[in-house]
């Protein structure tokens, strides 16, 4: 049984801390959703498949502990706007607690089954993906060894096991076709130095680390053969928000005619958001940039549609450019 990132484990949640890694791997259990709520906004867990999991989790925590449904679903939600899974995972759960009565035992049970469902469900999902994003660039490479760039980090640790973008980094792996990733470091909490190199490292995968703004100057050299990168909330017409930087990977991938690929489940895709314009984006402390000066710091962009050469969910893969998701 692959280990998960995030699970329930006997009336609390477990998860890896990825604020410690890759130093520590620390696993945290947390019984009530504040301490939930305190880990998604720290980013102990992160990544918006996890994310999902975090939020009905939460909710069945809640059920659980006979904490008031409707408060502790709005707490969860509110954690962090811009990855539709986190607020997906909390109306799921919350709608099974409610039909089965919305306290007490039935609740708390509903709850949890609707809550491990999502934690299955990206699961099989990431796997999915993995094959099918991997089959997708040997269509459009040919079977050879691969130079791939990718962005933040979006491995198990981020979709609860196997992964997204990383899932078809490790499924090309594994038919020897990468000749190396680069991982951008992610700014400003380095996801992709921190925890992309752990996972790779784990892997055994060839790669390095660069900095951000070297991504857009490697694919201008002809050093990068395609980017894939995940999701947090992908609109109707195929705009996508990712992690702050992913856009200008767009922007230099479009310029050299780079497949530029997005990776995520269909449960990042958000029919109910119909562009980019209307994605929340979030605004962290600005002292995670500088505790000294001014500085802002949005944590994710939005990649236009036009940008995009294929969006590969679990399910089917569109070209953003042909036609709407939705
Ligand atoms: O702020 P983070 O680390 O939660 O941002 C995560 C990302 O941007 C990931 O690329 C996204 O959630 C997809 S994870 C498969």
């Amino acid at each position: 049984m692959p280990v998960r990132s995030i699970d329930w484990d006997d009336g609390a949640v477990r998860l890896i801390d990825q604020t410690a890694l890759p130093e520590r791997a620390v696993w945290l259990r947390l019984s009530t959703v504040d301490d939930l709520v305190s880990a998604i906004v720290r980013l102990a867990v992160r990544g918006a498949p996890s994310l999902g999991a975090a939020g009905a989790l939460g909710v069945a925590l809640a059920a659980h502990t006979g904490e008031e449904l409707a408060a502790a679903a709005a707490k969860l939600r509110a954690a962090r706007p811009t990855a539709v899974n986190l607020a997906r995972g909390v109306d799921r759960a919350l709608r099974r607690a409610i039909d089965a009565g919305a306290t007490g035992p039935d609740a708390a049970g509903a709850a949890l089954a609707e809550a491990r469902a999502v934690i299955e469900e990206e699961a099989v999902s990431s796997r999915t993906i993995g094959t099918r994003g991997a089959d997708l660039l040997v269509g459009a490479l040919g079977e050879r060894p691969m130079r791939l760039l990718t962005h933040c980090n979006t491995g198990w640790l981020a979709c609860v096991e196997w992964g997204t973008a990383l899932g078809i980094v490790a499924t090309l792996h594994g038919r020897g076709l990468v000749e190396r990733v680069y991982a951008g470091e992610t700014r400003p909490l380095l996801q992709g130095a921190r925890l992309t190199a752990y996972e790779l490292s784990a892997l055994g995968a060839p790669y390095r680390i660069v900095v951000d703004s070297a991504g857009p100057s490697l694919l201008s050299r002809g050093l990068v053969d395609a980017v894939l990168v995940g999701a947090d909330r992908i609109a109707a017409n195929g705009d996508v928000a990712n992690k702050i930087g992913t856009y200008p990977l767009a922007l230099a991938a479009a310029r050299v005619g780079a497949p530029f690929v997005v990776a995520a489940p269909e449960s990042t895709v958000d029919a109910a958001t119909a562009t980019g314009a209307d994605i929340p984006i979030e605004e962290r402390d600005p002292r995670e940039v500088s505790v000294t000066f001014p500085a802002e710091n949005p944590a994710f962009d939005v990649t236009p549609h036009d940008l995009v050469t294929a969006i590969v969910t679990d399910v089917r893969t569109v070209d953003p450019r042909r036609e709407a998701l939705w």
